[in-house]
Parts: C-alpha cells; sequence; structure tokens
C-alpha cells in the first residue's frame, strides 16, 4: 500500500502546513526538486537520514525502524501529508504503515510501477534499485498486479548510492562509466524498453545510465512520479497551499554534520540551497 487517503473529511480548501520530505540521504532531494517545481507555493520539510545512509544494505527490521522514526520527526513539524522519497523504505514498509501515519502518506514504488506500464511497448520492464529494494520484490509484485503478462527484469545496483552521494556523477566519470557498464550490460542486452530507477539517487546518474541505455529505453525517475501524485492528490484533496501565501519556504534537517550539506545538496538540485539547515538527532 503507497497512499492513504485522509481518513476524516476536508472542511477547508486550502492547506498552508508543510509537506514532510524525506529520505534516506541527499537522493529524495531529486523528489524535492520536482516538489518545488510543481508547488511554488508550498512550504516543505526535508529530511535526510545522512548519519545511518545508506539504508539499502540494511536488513528490513532495521529499514522499517528507521522508516518509523523519520515520519515521527517530520510529524513534529505539523506537516499536512509525508513523502517517503525513498524507493528503499517505500519497498519495505509493512502493508499498514500508511494506515498508522495521521497524514496522508506515500512512497515511490506504485506511481513508479505506474508510469512504467504506461511507457512500455514491448512490455518488458527492468528495475534498477537498492539490494534492499531488490530483495524485497516490491517493484516486480506491482507491476504484476498492474498487468500481469508484463515481464520484469530487476538489478540490485549497490554501488550506485555511495557514488552518488560522494559526487561521482559526471557524465565522463570514467568510475561512474564503468560501474554503469558493469551492473547494467545484462539488462541492455535483455530488450527492456523501460528502465525504473527505483531509487531516489540514481536520477543523477541518469545521463550515464539513459546512454549506456540508448534513446530505445525510457527511464522512468521514481520520485519524480510520487511528487506527480502528490500535486494531483492535494489538488483533488483541497490541500493546496492557498493563493495568496506568499512563496514556499524550505527548511532542511539532516542526521549528520551540515558541514558539506549545502555543497552536496546543491549538485543535487542544480541550484543555491535556499532555507534553513539543521542537524537533529533521531530515535
Ligand atoms: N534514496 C534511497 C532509495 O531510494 C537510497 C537508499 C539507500 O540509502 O541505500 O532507495
Amino acid at each position: 500500500m503507497q497512499q492513504k487517503k485522509p481518513s476524516f473529511p476536508c472542511h477547508s480548501s486550502h492547506d498552508n502546513r508543510p509537506i514532510g520530505v524525506f529520505d534516506s540521504g541527499l537522493g529524495g532531494l531529486t523528489t524535492f526538486k520536482e516538489l518545488r517545481r510543481l508547488f511554488p507555493r508550498e512550504d516543505i520539510v526535508y529530511f535526510g537520514d545522512t548519519g545511518r545512509v545508506p539504508y539499502g544494505t540494511k536488513s528490513r527490521e532495521i529499514i522499517r525502524r528507521y522508516a518509523r522514526q523519520d515520519v515521527e520527526f517530520l510529524l513534529q513539524h505539523q506537516v499536512k501529508m509525508v513523502i517517503a522519497a525513498c524507493g528503499t523504505v517505500s519497498a519495505n514498509i509493512s502493508p499498514d504503515f500508511a494506515g498508522s501515519i495521521p497524514v496522508p502518506f506515500t512512497g515511490v514504488v506504485g506511481h513508479a510501477c505506474a508510469a512504467a506500464c504506461a511507457a512500455t511497448r514491448r512490455g518488458h520492464i527492468g528495475v534498477a534499485a537498492t539490494p534492499a529494494t531488490i530483495r524485497s520484490a516490491a517493484y516486480e509484485k506491482e507491476l504484476k498486479a498492474l498487468s500481469p503478462q508484463i515481464k520484469v527484469s530487476s538489478i540490485p545496483c549497490g554501488l550506485f548510492v555511495p557514488l552518488v552521494e560522494n559526487g561521482f556523477i559526471q557524465r565522463d566519470d570514467p568510475i561512474t562509466r564503468l560501474t554503469v557498464e558493469r551492473y547494467l550490460a545484462p539488462m541492455r542486452s535483455s530488450g527492456v524498453d523501460v528502465l525504473i530507477l527505483g531509487c531516489t539517487h540514481y536520477p543523477l546518474l541518469a545521463d550515464i545510465i539513459g546512454e549506456f541505455m540508448g534513446p530505445e529505453v525510457t527511464l522512468i525517475d521514481s520520485g519524480k512520479a510520487a511528487a506527480e501524485y502528490a500535486r494531483q492528490f492535494l489538488t483533488e484533496q483541497g490541500m493546496l497551499a492557498a493563493p495568496d501565501k506568499g512563496p514556499g519556504e524550505n527548511r532542511f534537517f539532516v542526521s549528520d554534520s551540515i558541514e558539506g550539506f549545502s555543497e552536496v545538496a546543491e549538485i543535487f538540485l542544480g541550484e543555491t540551497i535556499r532555507g534553513e539547515v539543521r542537524q537533529v538527532s533521531v530515535g
């Protein structure tokens, strides 16, 4: 279950509370960037669990515990919706997770799968994600539920997150190019025509991955798909910020030192960081 409608009727047609977004680290900033583009007036609170990244190599039990703590932190900021901008969390939370949160919640898996099913022509979809996400088979199950005849090929790409977190994202970076080739060569020869970037860090490697897979293969950005869902959901529920509210404000929280955060975050966002940046402890 990836999302939850409010369990109480919505009486106002506007809601100025912030949107809460979290990820294990900085990868969710790719989703934040998309949200900011779609929602210029919304306030956004972002939490990156940089002190405990990566999640993708951890057990399901640990990922669930961290996800619970991340959500509790965002709820302290009176958010109106929580977005798990993390494929690993989205793939590993329990089925009752969304229902246990007092505000609407969404992950990225369902939305990415819907976008992939809409994009495929040959009916063969690839999934590249963290080891914990691939182990969960969440993308595969969701794709088969949406379209039982679809063929799915999955590959865990454990080195992509550290490469991104360390800023090895330039198109001509030889280490990243070689790593992409090593992981994705079997995927390319398998004949997929759509590749889901099932981890929100991976859009930072989209140029290299896209060049390697070739123009025939459509890349699906899982975080972007979730941001588009959030726009539709908040609009339908009358939960967007009021039209006369000023420009959206950002607050960034991380669980490790903020030293260097702005530099790396600016690479992710492609622009200067605007807003407060603070280190907090969770759990
Ligand atoms: N951005 C996270 C995801 O989407 C990265 C996972 C990790 O921390 O390993 O899966």
